[in-house]
This record gives structure tokens, sequence and C-alpha cells, in this order.
């Protein structure tokens, strides 16, 4: 069994730290997102790995490597323009050969553990993994034969969906795949989708089995999901304090205080990640935020937030909530009169005044 992931893309909906950040590599909890994949593939003993690449190629090699530290050995596929799903498999025949695989979005998070959606394939020449969702219009959507054994068609986001079950970002493929990516044209919006693979292989008789996700799945390429699932994976960190804390802080609940950060005269209040090297002094720093090495947070107040390596935030008044701060973003008061919002906001950033 091997394994493709899937990181090109251009991350439009998670602007502007897509500008310049490969949206697979966005921290939850402080850890970029395709870790948690390369991890659930490795723990389903997938170490041969290939990942397609993109216009952030460079950034994802630097982030992964050969795979050695996850005891895997990955390979990279580079893709010149995102033309879709199939396409990825196309592109990556070579490497998968004759073998079973996984296919994998690496911005999709999963609560389960994959082995589980490995077993009971038996027959089908591909296996989805459908979640129930309230807005399947949204994504590939599946419809089941009377008796719910197998999948009789798919749809990609259907204007009038068929059922609420959502295509997760993970697909078990055997060898036909490879004659259905060859056999279809590029959809609509222009990209040879996987879902009309899949058809294809119904069309053509193959079977396609079908699990139902157990635990949580999040779709991480949004501001709104990405919160949720930093709020998720906060919630399942053993609290562990490496840095320093003084005595006049206040530590609550589930924390992780990284090795080199300290937290001065301030209370922190879990689910909290707090990074290494990251200062938090005079501050609150409140439930499900993560706050990222060599951050500094100083008399200011947050909650429900991500903040990423080396963003700054100083003096900010009102409690910072439900926020994504950049790498080296700076909130600060000057104190300059007039008294106003003075703003250097990069391309598609977002600042609510409410
Ligand atoms: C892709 C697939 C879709 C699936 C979704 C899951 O959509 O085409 O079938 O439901 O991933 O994340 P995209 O993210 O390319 O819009």
């Amino acid at each position: 069994m091997k394994g493709l992931i899937l990181a090109g893309g251009s991350g439009t909906r998670l602007r502007p730290i897509t500008h310049t950040s490969a949206k697979q590599l966005v921290p939850v909890a402080n850890k970029p997102i395709l870790y948690f994949v390369l991890e659930n593939l490795v723990d389903a003993e997938i170490i041969e790995i290939a990942i397609v690449v993109g216009d952030t190629a460079d950034e994802i090699k630097a982030a992964v490597g050969d795979g050695s530290r996850w005891g895997a050995q990955v390979t990279y596929i580079a893709q010149d323009a995102p033309r879709g799903l199939a396409h990825c498999v196309f592109i990556a025949a070579e490497f998968l050969g004759d073998d079973d695989f996984v296919m994998y979005l690496g911005d999709n998070l999963l609560q389960q553990d994959l082995r589980e959606f490995l077993g009971g394939r038996e027959g089908a020449a591909a296996q989805i993994l459908l979640c129930r969702v309230p807005d399947p219009q949204r994504f590939g959507v599946a419809e089941l034969s009377q008796d719910r054994t197998t999948v009789v068609r798919l749809v990609e986001k259907p204007v009038v969906p068929p059922s609420d079950l959502a295509l997760t970002g993970v697909y078990l493929f055997d060898k036909t795949i490879h004659e259905a990516v060859r056999a279809i044209a590029p959809s609509a919006r222009g990209e040879l989708e996987i879902t009309d693979a899949i058809q294809w292989l119904i069309d053509q008789g193959h079977t396609v089995h079908w699990r139902q996700l157990e635990g949580w799945w999040i779709d991480t390429g949004k501001l709104t999901p990405l919160l949720e699932a930093n709020r998720l994976v906060l919630e399942t960190l053993e609290p562990r304090i490496d840095g320093k804390v003084d005595e006049a802080s206040r530590i609550e609940g589930r924390v992780v205080i990284e090795r080199g950060a300290e937290v001065v005269n301030s209370t922190v209040r879990g689910p909290v990640v707090i990074g290494a090297g990251a200062r938090v002094v005079d501050s609150y720093v409140g439930p499900f935020t993560a706050v990222g090495p060599d951050c500094e947070i100083t008399h200011s107040e947050i909650d429900h937030s991500v903040v990423l390596e080396g963003g700054r935030i100083t003096d900010a008044g009102d409690r910072i909530v439900d926020s994504l701060i950049g790498k080296h973003a700076e909130i600060f008061r000057s104190g300059q009169r007039p008294r106003a919002t003075r703003l250097l906001l990069g391309d598609h950033s977002q600042v609510d005044l409410a």
C-alpha cells in the first residue's frame, strides 16, 4: 500500500496567509496540517509516500524533507498547475505502479485512525470515506444503492445534492483508477475531477465501497474550519510546562508551554499551546488559542485565535478573538495623536472593527 498526498493548489480561501505560505503548512495547535496527514499514514503503516506539489514546492520540501522524521520515504511529484485531483493520480502513475494506494488531500484533518478505513474492501476498485454535512453543495456528494452497500452515483458540488454524504479528502484505490483518470474529460471548472473518475469506475461495472467517517473531519482551507480544527486538536493535548512561568502567573486547564517560552504576570486558561521562545507578559491568553514560536503578547488579551510564528501583540486594548494572525504580523498601540487606527495591511487581509 502506497500513499499519495496532494499538496498543490493555491489556497485562495485562506488569503492573505496563503500568499506567502502553503495552505497545507498552516499550523493547527502549532503543528502543520501536513504533519498530521503524514502521521496518519505512517500510523497505518503506509510509508512509501509521494507528495504532489505545485507553486509552494520549495516550502513543502523544506518542511517534510525525505520523510525520515516520520519513518517514511517521501518523494515529490511536481504538478505544473492545479489541474484537478484526478490529474494528480495521472502524473503519479509511475510512482504508484500497480499498487493499491491511499490518496489524501493535504489540507484535510481526520480524527479517525486510517487503519479502520483500509479494511473491508474485498472486490472493490475504490473505497471512499463519507461524512454527513449540513452543506453538501460545497463538496463531492455520494448517492448510495438502496441496500446502502455500494455507491451508485457521485456528483461534484451539486446544486441539488442527492444526499448529505460528502466525500472527505481520503480515498483508497486499486490500479483500475489509472484507466479511469485517462478516460475522463476535464469538468466545467477545467479540472480532471476524481469524482468523475470514480463515477467512471461505477459506470464500467466496478464496485465502489464506502465507509462513514467516525469522529470529526475538517477541510482546513478556510478560517472558520481552521479555528475549529485548532479547537479540536488543542483539546487532545497532554498538558506540559517546559517553559518558565513566574509566581505572579496563573496556568489553568490544559496548557502546553514549550521550552524557552516564558509567561510573566499573566493568566493562561487552556486549552492553549504556547510555542518555543514565545513570551506572554501582563496578558490573558484564553481557551482555544495557539501562540506560535517566538511570538510576543504583551499587555493584551486574546482567545480562540491562532498567532503564527513571530507575531507580536502589544497593548491591544479590546480582547482579540476568532483571529488568525500571520507570521511576524504586529498589532500595537503607538499612542500617537490624533488617536486613530493606522493600518499597513497585506493583500486580502481583513480587519473587523466590530
Ligand atoms: C475536493 C473534492 C471534493 C471533496 C473535497 C473534500 O474539493 O473535489 O469532492 O468533497 O475536496 O475536501 P475541493 O477542495 O477541490 O473544492
